[in-house]
């Protein structure tokens, strides 16, 4: 496995490999790695024969108030982890080699970007698809990996890439949890015990919404009181936002039918914790 900072000679790399008719599957992370990103990891190696990671905790995706200082880098177990997950190449840049001076050009998806996490965050997916654009042409992978834990992000990208014919493949892969339902979050390590226990409120409350919608309960409003009242349930938890919508396109829904994504963003103390569902052919 290689470590790569420079971004001429991980482009140079990936170049050689796909002249000798490699595929390169991509898995973009900001490091801290757990189960989650290593389920991405595992499906690329499966799928291609190279496997390129970058871990990049990517200023731009940050608000000034927000935790990009704090953010978790346990660099020397993130690259151990990968070495054992058989991953070939990572990505590790610095902040001034992508963001040197001067620069001031940035890709926006613009209606996706400003609804759910979009309204909180309102320059967060600015960050992210300008970063991931910026990853995508360095790398040039035949498939690149996301997880649906991030939902809306997921979605943007694949905007992004059929809007601006990226010519490769996304490549989205369930959240995967806790034994207890906790989605795995880099964030998690936040969270002091009592904390952690509350932080079950994201998960079980979307396993309420599918107990109601089981039930045969389609008001989306109804379902989303419902969930506001369980989470409110707990000491420190604070919603951010519940939003049921159409699973392509983000628009609200009134009714509970096709393909819908739940979604919700709670603050747990001063965490602030994601998770969602998707609601298939209701
Ligand atoms: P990061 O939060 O490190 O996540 C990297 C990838 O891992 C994302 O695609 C995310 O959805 C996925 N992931 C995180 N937790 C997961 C879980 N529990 N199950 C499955 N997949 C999970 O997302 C980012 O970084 C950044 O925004 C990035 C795309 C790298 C751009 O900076």
């Amino acid at each position: 496995m290689k470590v790569i900072r420079d971004i001429k000679q991980m482009s140079l790399a990936c170049q050689r490999l796909r002249r000798k008719g490699k595929s390169i599957g991509f898995v973009p992370t900001m490091g801290a790695l757990h189960a989650g990103h290593l389920s991405l990891v595992k499906e690329a190696g499966r799928v291609n024969d190279i496997v390129v990671v970058s871990i990049f905790v990517n200023p731009m995706q940050f608000a000034p108030q927000e935790d990009f200082r704090r953010y978790p880098r346990p660099i020397k177990k993130d690259i151990a982890l990968c070495r054992k997950s058989g991953v070939d190449f990572v990505f590790y840049p610095d902040a001034v080699a992508m963001y040197p001076e001067g620069f001031q050009t940035s890709v926006a998806v613009e209606r996706l970007s400003r609804v759910l996490c979009g309204k909180s965050r309102p320059r967060h997916f600015r960050g992210v698809t300008t970063v991931v654009a910026k990853l995508f042409n360095v790398i040039q992978p035949e498939v690149a990996y996301f997880g649906q834990k991030d939902a809306q992000q997921a979605i943007i990208i694949q905007r992004m890439s059929a809007d601006l014919n990226f010519p490769l493949r996304i490549k989205i892969m369930p959240t995967i949890r806790e034994k207890d339902g906790l989605a795995i979050s880099s964030r998690n390590i936040y969270l002091s015990r009592q904390e952690r226990k509350e932080a079950l409120v994201l998960s079980q409350s979307l396993d309420l919404a599918k107990g109601l919608i089981k039930n045969g309960i389609k008001d989306a409003h109804k379902i989303i009181a419902k969930m506001e009242q369980f989470i409110k349930s707990r000491k420190s938890a604070s919603v951010d936002y519940i939003s049921i919508v159409e699973a392509a396109g983000l628009k609200p829904v009134k009714k509970i039918c096709g393909d819908c994504l739940i979604a919700l963003a709670v603050w747990i103390g001063k965490t602030r914790l994601i998770d969602n569902a998707i609601i298939r052919n209701a």
